[in-house]
């Protein structure tokens, strides 16, 4: 970008140069913006320190370059109006300066993918309207501040893939009633997991997986009200920026394994409900509490050392698309009312010590055997390993058997009825707003 072209940019509100090839630094920029200006500079290639003059911007997008250097200039005063500030994929680097007292109209800020070190600053607490904070993927150290709990108007925490150490704090139950994601993912977190967790009552997505979290988990988890119901979200999770009169808004993605990959999601983030506790050292048994979070889409509980059985409430999970259970002290037998799971599309089993027959079911048959590997003492399809007779016809232990699943039909026509609700209040939802807009948008031309 030449001189000239800044130098007519003086009383600039708004820029939009996304998605350009542009490149070069921002060296040698004295101009003075006579507004706050909204700067959409993202996907480009510019390189170099980010000057402070940039922080009088209201919203400012750097994302997708390949600025470098420390980001000092949120010291500056002058960023006391800046809302929205994104530099997600640079190359910046150092510490983040303790000296964020001027963010204090904060709402998003994004510094993944960069190499920030060293521990997240204390002042971070002064940013109290911040709704979105994205710190994944950098060197980030030592504790969460506890400064945070000030930021009670957080909806999304993302600071996976940093060195981050500790134990997880009890202030998010308390503190951050607005969290909906919480992705502490690929840390050094230790200790037990809180039961003040439970009070996050609108959470959908809990991400601790790959930490050295030990003990069991908390029983409580069916004051986990959103995971508990079944729709009511929205399909995006935005947010609205600038003063109250604006209609601008932004919306939040997040990144994370879905069915062994990495993907991102955005405009169906909002319908994703998630646990993902995998890779750690939790032990116990699996509390059957979680079973009533209905609303769950994917369960991650792999890689730990969970014993017990696999209860056949499980089977109250109808929207579970992923199930992954692998690599567990898990006994006994699969619950046939897993086959009944009809969106199950990806379940993982292998490497606990369950036993008896794969229960019948398009499903269950339909896998890829290595599913099921690591069970000694599993038997029938997929599997080569035939059921001995007993194991078929056994009379005492399948009578049990039958009558166990016949208690679980009762819980699933309960089930049925609350969908046929929720499908109903959901359908209204929609339709409903539908029709009123349409009429206030009526009245408005008559
Ligand atoms: C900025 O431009 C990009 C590319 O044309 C477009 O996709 C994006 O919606 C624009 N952003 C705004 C806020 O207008
Ligand atoms: C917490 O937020 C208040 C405003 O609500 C602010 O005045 C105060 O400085 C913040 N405290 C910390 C520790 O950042
Ligand atoms: C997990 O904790 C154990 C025991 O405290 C320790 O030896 C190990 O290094 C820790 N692992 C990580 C990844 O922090
Ligand atoms: C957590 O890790 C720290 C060292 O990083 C250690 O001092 C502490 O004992 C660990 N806590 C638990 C509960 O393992
Ligand atoms: C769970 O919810 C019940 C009823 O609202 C409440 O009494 C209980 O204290 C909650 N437990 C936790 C650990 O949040
Ligand atoms: C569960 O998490 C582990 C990492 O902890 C990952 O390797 C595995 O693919 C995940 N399972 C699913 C179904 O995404
Ligand atoms: C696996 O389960 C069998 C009973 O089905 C038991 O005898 C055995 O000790 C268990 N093995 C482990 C490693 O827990």
């Amino acid at each position: 970008l030449p001189s000239w072209f800044w130098s007519l940019c003086r009383n600039v509100e708004f820029m939009n140069l996304t998605s350009n090839q542009i490149r070069g630094t921002f060296a040698n920029l004295t101009l003075e913006f006579s507004y706050f200006p909204e700067l959409h500079l993202s996907s480009n290639k510019l390189e170099g320190p980010i000057p402070s003059i940039l922080s009088k911007a209201s919203y400012l997008d750097l994302s997708n370059n390949k600025l470098s250097g420390s980001i000092s200039f949120l010291c500056s005063s002058a960023a006391i109006y800046l809302g929205f500030l994104d530099l997600s994929s640079n190359n910046v680097s150092g510490q983040v300066p303790d000296c964020l007292t001027h963010l204090e109209n904060l709402v998003m800020l994004d510094l993944s993918y960069n190499s920030l070190s060293g521990k997240i600053p204390t002042t971070i607490g002064s940013a109290f309207r911040i709704e979105t904070l994205k710190l994944r993927s950098n060197r980030f150290v030592g504790q969460l501040p506890s400064s945070l709990k000030n930021c009670t108007s957080l909806v999304v925490i993302d600071v996976g893939d940093n060195k981050l150490s500790g134990p997880i704090p009890e202030w998010f139950g308390v503190s951050l009633k607005n969290l909906v994601i919480l992705m502490l993912s690929s840390n050094h977190f230790n200790g037990s997991l809180p039961s003040q967790l439970c009070h996050l009552t609108h959470i959908q997505i809990l991400d601790f997986s790959m930490n050295n979290i030990s003990r069991n988990i908390p029983k409580c988890l069916n004051n986990l009200t959103t995971l508990a119901q079944i729709g009511h979200s929205n399909q995006k999770i935005t947010h609205p920026l600038g003063n109250s009169n604006s209609t601008y808004h932004y919306e939040d993605d997040a990144t994370f394994i879905w069915k062994g990959r990495m993907q991102t999601y955005k405009n169906t983030l909002g319908l994703v409900k998630r646990i993902d506790l995998s890779s750690n050292r939790l032990t116990g048994e699996i509390p059957s509490e979680i079973t009533h979070l209905v609303g769950l889409i994917s369960l991650n509980l792999s890689r730990n050392q969970l014993r017990g059985q696999i209860t056949p409430k499980f089977g109250n999970l109808q929207l579970l698309d992923s199930l992954d259970l692998s690599r567990n002290h898990i006994d006994g037998r699969i619950p046939t009312s897993l086959a009944r799971i009809d969106r199950l599309s990806f379940l993982d089993l292998s490497y606990n010590n369950l036993s008896g027959k794969i229960p019948i079911g398009t499903q269950l048959q339909g896998l890829d055997p290595s599913v099921y590997a690591g069970n000694p003492q599993l038997c029938g399809p997929p599997l080569k390993k035939m059921c001995a007779d007993e194991e078929e016809r056994g009379p005492s232990k399948q009578t049990d058997f039958i009558n166990q699943e016949d208690k679980d039909e009762l819980i699933t026509l309960g089930f049925y009825i609350s969908v046929g609700i929720g499908f109903a209040a959901g359908f209204w939802g929609v339709c409903g707003t539908l029709i009123f807009s349409r009429s206030t948008h009526e009245d408005m031309h008559t």
